[in-house]
């Protein structure tokens, strides 16, 4: 097989696929109170034809997938497209990016089905402000689908928090020290502004400060996996869990990219925060097999752009629940 690899010389293994745009939450840095316009049942791509974008990428070299939202397990049947995927040649990584709620319920039936692992979104320990930030959600709910998914075996759960000052800056030092005890993978993302585009990131803590409020609290060494994906880890000397540092905003990760995205009304996007999508879905409808699939991802992955403008304060179009993160 022959390794894809974008005009920059980056090899590209991995995609990531929004399976609806349609969430249980209202995180306020994700969706506008009044939610969104949504796509309609129609627009959305069916799992037959997810499955066979998938097999088109597996040819080409993908060899990891991730499946998001909105929240994917509001999607019916998720943990059959679960199954479908884990069948195809040459995926050996599945995974799920997840606010969840509804894990309690699926995480022993994804595993079955073939999922390796989660990452988890949670913003706060505290019961009224996780709901404050999610504008629905309950606490416990989220805390019983961590457990679930550790039980489940959906190995490693991460946990992504993604920092908003004075929202929920001050849990960074009872997250972090979480990892001590017990086998907690925190990852802190730094505030993208999508809600308020144009505008100064007021919300913003830059992951240099979220790094040294931790150290505060004890030096931090380098841990494994380095070197894949966005996140810098690093762990307390003897702790069971790692801290992750993830930082779209403040230090550009675009020369380590490795991905595209598909979107749930199947359009290619070739970078997070360029509006430039390629359209796959009426190919599809119209009849396109695997080659000409194949074709289109091509194409998309010599259009990615050398890095996004994300710090020159240029986002994008769509919310990042359209996107899938
Ligand atoms: N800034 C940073 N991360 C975001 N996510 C969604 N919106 C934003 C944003 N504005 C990430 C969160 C969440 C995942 C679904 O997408 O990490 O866990
Ligand atoms: Fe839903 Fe995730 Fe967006 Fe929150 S961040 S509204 S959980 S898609």
């Amino acid at each position: 097989m022959t390794k894809l690899a974008d005009s920059y010389h980056r090899p590209i293994n991995y995609l990531r696929i929004s399976v609806t745009d349609r969430c249980n939450l209202r995180c306020i840095y994700c969706m506008p109170s009044e939610g969104i316009s949504l796509m309609s049942h129609g627009d959305i791509l069916r799992y037959e034809e997810i499955d066979l974008v998938a097999k088109a990428a597996a040819e080409l070299g993908i060899a990891k997938l991730r499946l998001t939202g909105g929240e994917p397990l509001v999607r019916a049947g998720l943990t059959d497209l679960v199954a479908m995927l884990a069948k195809i040649k040459g995926i050996d990584d599945i995974s799920m990016t997840t606010n969840g709620v509804l894990l309690d319920r699926y995480a022993v039936a994804l595993k079955n089905a073939g999922l390796h692992r989660v990452n988890i979104s949670l913003d706060s320990l505290r019961p009224e402000r996780f709901h404050k930030i999610t504008r629905i959600g309950k606490l416990d709910d989220v805390l019983n689908g961590i457990e679930a998914a550790k039980e489940a075996g959906l190995n490693p759960v991460k946990i992504n928090m993604v920092v908003i000052r004075g929202t929920n800056d001050d849990e960074i030092h009872h997250l972090a020290l979480l990892t001590l005890s017990d086998v907690w993978h925190v990852r802190f993302i730094e505030f993208m502004p999508f809600m308020e585009k144009g505008k100064k990131n007021r919300f913003l803590v830059p992951v240099s400060e979220i790094m040294e409020r931790i150290e505060a609290l004890g030096k931090l060494e380098p841990s494994l996996p380095n070197g894949v994906g966005p996140a810098r880890y690093y762990r307390f000397p003897g702790a069971k869990g790692t801290i992750g540092f993830i930082s779209p905003v403040t230090e550009c990760f675009c020369q380590a990219c490795n991905r595209l995205r598909l979107t749930a009304d199947g359009k290619l996007r070739p970078c997070l925060f360029s509006d430039d999508e390629i359209d796959l879905r009426g190919p599809l409808r119209q009849g396109a097999a695997v080659e000409d699939i194949k074709h289109l991802i091509r194409q998309a992955v010599v259009s990615k752009p050398e890095k996004h403008k994300l710090i020159a304060g240029v986002t994008c179009e769509r919310f990042m629940s359209q996107i899938g993160g």
